[in-house]
């Protein structure tokens, strides 16, 4: 059975359709990842003593490539995986001259003896995509095996704690239960989908709280070098965790 996340390629395809170049761009009906805040985050991490400086980056969920054509701007030479077909396409088509590389594959079920080390492994807010209790062990196993020791992993994702009342009015026909938020659904039946008042629904979110995710973090054996949490606020009704973790060497 297919699993909830490989349904992001149905977005991508429309997407490609209307002439939208990335996740969260005009007219997408998505969110965008690729923020004022994201930036942020990863030149504050960048200008730690303890994060690379240049090498090789991998990010997980790269979509149509906008984030890891920055990172490899500033001095890094990458790779981005996507399980979508058509975001790899179309993030080939925008990376001309980028000395970037783009590759389909499924993060929590991956096979990384060709993939060789990285330096920086960067999560582009795929983490919470990742539905499954099972696959998020897969997931941040798979961050730490690519990693070489003393290399960093950039996790960006949303979390709980989550503000229903506005959950309600901004995630409209959406259900938040048990930590995972359910999309309606009438396509093709994948892993954990389930039936609220009669209605199928796709699991599409996790909003682990904050802490929790920190503890999955450690459990991988991953050192917490920058915490950064942002409540839920006016402008969001979930909130974000961004974290630079290192590999001990
Ligand atoms: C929120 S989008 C962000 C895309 C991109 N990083 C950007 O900033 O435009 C999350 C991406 O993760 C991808 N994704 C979700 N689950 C995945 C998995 N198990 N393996 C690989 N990619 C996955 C989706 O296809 C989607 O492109």
């Amino acid at each position: 059975m297919k699993k909830p996340y490989e349904s992001h390629e149905i977005a991508y395809q429309k997407m490609r359709k209307q002439g939208i170049k990335q996740w969260g761009g005009k007219g997408s009906g998505t969110k965008g990842s690729f923020s004022y805040e994201t930036k942020r985050f990863l030149k504050d991490v960048l200008s730690q003593p303890w994060a690379p400086k240049e090498g090789r980056v991998i990010e997980f969920g790269c979509g149509t490539g906008p984030i890891i054509r920055w990172i490899c701007e500033r001095g890094f030479r990458g790779l981005g995986l996507d399980v979508s077909k058509t975001a790899i396409d179309m993030a080939k088509e925008q990376s001309d001259g980028h000395g970037v590389r783009f590759q389909r594959g499924d993060i929590c079920n991956l096979n990384t003896k060709r993939l060789g080390k990285f330096d920086l492994v960067v999560d582009g807010h795929c983490y919470h995509c990742i539905t499954d209790i099972e696959d998020r062990k897969a997931y941040l196993d798979t961050a730490y095996n690519v990693l070489k020791p003393g290399g960093v992993f950039v996790l960006m994702t949303m979390c709980a704690p989550v503000n229903r009342k506005q959950f309600k009015q901004d995630w409209k026909g959406q259900r938040l239960h048990k930590k995972v938020v359910y999309f309606p659904w009438r396509g093709e039946t994948c892993q954990g989908m389930r039936t609220f008042t009669g209605q199928h629904y796709m699991p599409t979110r996790y909003m682990a709280h904050w802490k929790d995710i920190l503890n999955e973090l450690r459990q991988a054996d991953f050192n917490l070098n920058l915490i950064r949490y942002n409540a839920h606020n006016y402008n969001d009704a979930v909130g974000t965790l961004t974290v630079g973790a290192l590999k001990p060497k």
